[in-house]
């Protein structure tokens, strides 16, 4: 049986776990600095086996090693954003957290796959990267997908339609420099715009690009979650599965788009060995210029997150390894 550990058993983590134990994917084990939450929602989560009919073991603990031997680690673990903090202390505390959930998790599973959910997530993903040494192919972000559901959701809604039958990319950074593709999205074959006018659609897109902070409005109290959820339960399967779904991801650009060496969404098969490949889309100069726009961004802050971690100075090793490992992914 698979084994996928997941960092943090706050709201994100628990709905992974929950539509992991569903799909019957893997045993799952919950980790949290809070030892009780990891260990309570855990038993919660066992006791739907009679009633969602799944058989998937949940285990909760406050420490890694009950994680050895995991397939995938998927790093929910942090902080919101709360008043009074700046956009540089969450990334300073978040940073500490996952580079400390990273570090310890591959102590125990250093086969694992790396899928990285907290926010910044571009910058978390690249971070995980960076203090594994993994080669990329192994080290992901899980973003586009849950953009991607926003943007279909929207569709359907506008249409009246099925969310089943819409399909839609969002590529670029997980935030308000996002680039939801118009002209790529489709109702069952047909293009979106055939049917929506391009304005409504900019509209469709607007609101794709505040979803995350139009649910944090309405909650008051946190960030969106079922989602999310689904979303990282959905690239754990394809990677399990070997499915080699096409699936917008964090990934490291290596040349496409004239962007190479940052994470950020681009389209990607992913299957049992993480990211098989990078596809490259026809884009048009004003999707590339938006794309390049969302990377300078990122850009940005993961130089300030470098910093105000004082990366490069300490860890000079292992940034050299994850290069080394790049140029040969079988090590
Ligand atoms: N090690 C392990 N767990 C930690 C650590 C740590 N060092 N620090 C914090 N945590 C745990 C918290 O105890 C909490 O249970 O991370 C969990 C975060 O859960 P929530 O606060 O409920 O946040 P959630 O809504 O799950 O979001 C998690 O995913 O979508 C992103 O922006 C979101 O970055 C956020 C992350």
């Amino acid at each position: 049986m698979f084994k996928v550990a997941i960092i943090g058993a706050g709201n994100v983590g628990a709905t992974a776990a929950d539509y992991i134990a569903i799909k019957n994917l893997a045993h799952v084990v919950l980790v949290d600095i809070n030892d009780g939450a990891a260990r309570g929602k855990s038993l919660d989560l066992l006791q739907t086996g009679p009633l969602s009919l799944h058989s998937s073991p949940i285990q909760g603990s406050g420490s890694y090693e009950a994680t050895a031997g995991s397939d995938i680690v998927v790093i929910t673990a942090g902080v919101p954003r709360k008043e009074g903090m700046t956009r540089d202390d969450l990334l300073r505390i978040n940073a500490q957290i996952v580079r400390s959930a990273a570090t310890e998790a591959l102590k125990y599973s250093p086969d694992a796959i790396f899928t990285v959910v907290t926010n910044p997530l571009d910058v978390m993903t690249q971070l995980t990267y960076q203090v594994t040494g993994l080669p990329s192919q192994k080290v992901l972000g899980m973003a586009g997908v849950l953009d991607s559901a926003r943007f279909q959701t929207f569709i359907a809604m506008e249409l009246g339609v099925s969310p089943v039958d819409v399909k839609a990319m969002v590529l670029g950074g997980h935030g308000d420099l996002m680039v939801p593709l118009l002209r790529h999205a489709s109702v069952n074959g047909i293009p979106a715009l055939e049917l929506i006018s391009p304005e409504r659609m900019k509209e469709l897109a607007a609101r794709t690009r505040d979803g995350g902070a139009e649910i944090v409005k309405l909650l008051k109290t946190g960030s969106a979650y079922y989602a999310p959820g689904a979303s990282i339960a959905l690239m754990v399967e394809a990677i399990l599965r070997d499915e080699n779904r096409l699936l917008p991801c964090s990934v490291l650009a290596s040349g496409q788009h004239g962007l190479s060496g940052m994470y950020l969404g681009l389209p990607a098969v992913i299957g049992r060995s993480g990211v098989k490949r990078i596809v490259e889309l026809p884009l048009n100069a004003d999707e590339v210029k938006a794309l390049t726009a969302s990377a300078a961004s990122i850009e940005q802050n993961v130089a300030a997150m470098n910093t105000l971690i004082g990366w490069g100075q300490e860890e000079p090793a292992a940034t050299e390894s994850a290069a080394t490992k790049e140029a040969d992914p079988e090590k």
